[in-house]
């Protein structure tokens, strides 16, 4: 038997942004999930789901996280026929649209199929492999959730859209800052949200020009930001960031809401994280005491947080 962890992730600025090739800075999270692989007689595979979810999240997730399983069962070449495996996954990360759910189950499978099988895999190649999961999620993922759940810290990070090696730098920022993370209940397909991206896109090239330009400059300056600590920036970007993913249109009513609760109890800075209409938002504060004010906030208002920090 052999087990593997893939952290969860949460994007600090740039998603949709990151598809097309602009910088992306993401913090991984200490939650992770835990896969673990048995071989026994027989052919396949079976999986035993354990992980805490949103309500419905892993039923609308089901053909997608099968298809992973399968793909990085094929990228690694593991034989299927002569033996099977009994795949569980686990852990404390709650599986939510966001969170970086799915990279984490796909480097978690890498991982513990690298140990059953001494592989002998680096970081890179297990990265490659939950990659290959990834697709099953959407075609062409930009590759930031797997890199994050696999390397762990915080990250910038740009894909290469020609398709050679992307960049990675893991950043140190000067200080741990606070976040609460709030989930707004709904799980949001990522397909369905980046092709509507691209569709918009495609009908107005101007109008997205635009916006990408603008974004570029946030993500620079968040970068210069996060380095030296500055909060009080890194808010501003992040209230900037998430207006222009408004424009875009993957915001949602109940991400605005609850951005709206944890600026009005002390966020420095509130945006939408990951693929957005539903799954969660992202809130900073200046200390632990603002912090716990702000998810109980967004508690009182019947929606999960979660306390973590970042940096
Ligand atoms: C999803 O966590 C992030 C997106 O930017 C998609 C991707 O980067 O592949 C929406």
């Amino acid at each position: 038997m052999g087990t593997g962890k893939g952290y969860g992730k949460t994007i600090l600025f740039g998603e949709h942004f990151v598809v097309y090739g602009l910088p992306a800075i993401a913090s991984a999270l200490t939650n992770s999930t835990l896969a673990a692989v048995k071989v026994v007689k027989g052919k396949g595979w079976v999986v035993d789901d354990q992980r805490s979810a949103t309500p419905g999240y892993k039923t609308q997730k089901y053909d997608e996280a099968m298809q992973s399983i399968e793909n990085v069962l094929r990228h690694l070449n593991i034989d299927m026929e002569n033996q099977k495996l009994e795949i569980f996954f686990g852990g404390d990360l709650f599986a939510a649209s966001g969170v970086g759910a799915s990279a984490a189950q796909c480097t978690s499978l890498a991982r513990a199929l690298n140990e059953t099988f001494n592989l002998n895999l680096n970081d890179e190649k297990i990265n490659e492999a939950a990659y290959e999961g990834e697709r099953a999620y959407h075609g062409t993922p930009s590759g930031i959730d797997n890199t994050a759940s696999t390397y762990g810290g915080l990250i910038w990070f740009v894909k290469n859209t020609s398709g050679g090696k992307n960049t990675m730098d893991l950043l140190k920022s000067s200080k741990k800052i606070p976040l609460v993370i709030g989930n707004t209940g709904l799980t949001a397909s990522t397909t369905e949200v980046v092709a509507g991206v691209k569709k918009l896109k495609e009908e107005h090239p101007n109008r997205f020009n635009t916006i990408f330009k603008e974004y570029e400059i946030i993500a620079k300056e968040a970068k210069t930001a996060l380095l030296s600590g500055d909060i009080a920036k890194i808010g501003n970007l992040m209230n900037q960031n998430h207006e222009l993913l408004k424009k875009i249109t993957v915001s949602g009513k109940i991400n605005d809401k609850i951005v709206g609760i944890a600026l009005k109890n002390g966020a420095i800075g509130a945006k939408m994280t990951g693929t957005g209409r539903g799954g969660l938002v992202i809130a900073l504060a200046e200390n632990e005491e603002l912090q716990e004010k702000i998810a109980k906030a967004i508690e009182k208002e019947g929606f999960d947080a979660w306390r973590t920090m970042i940096g």
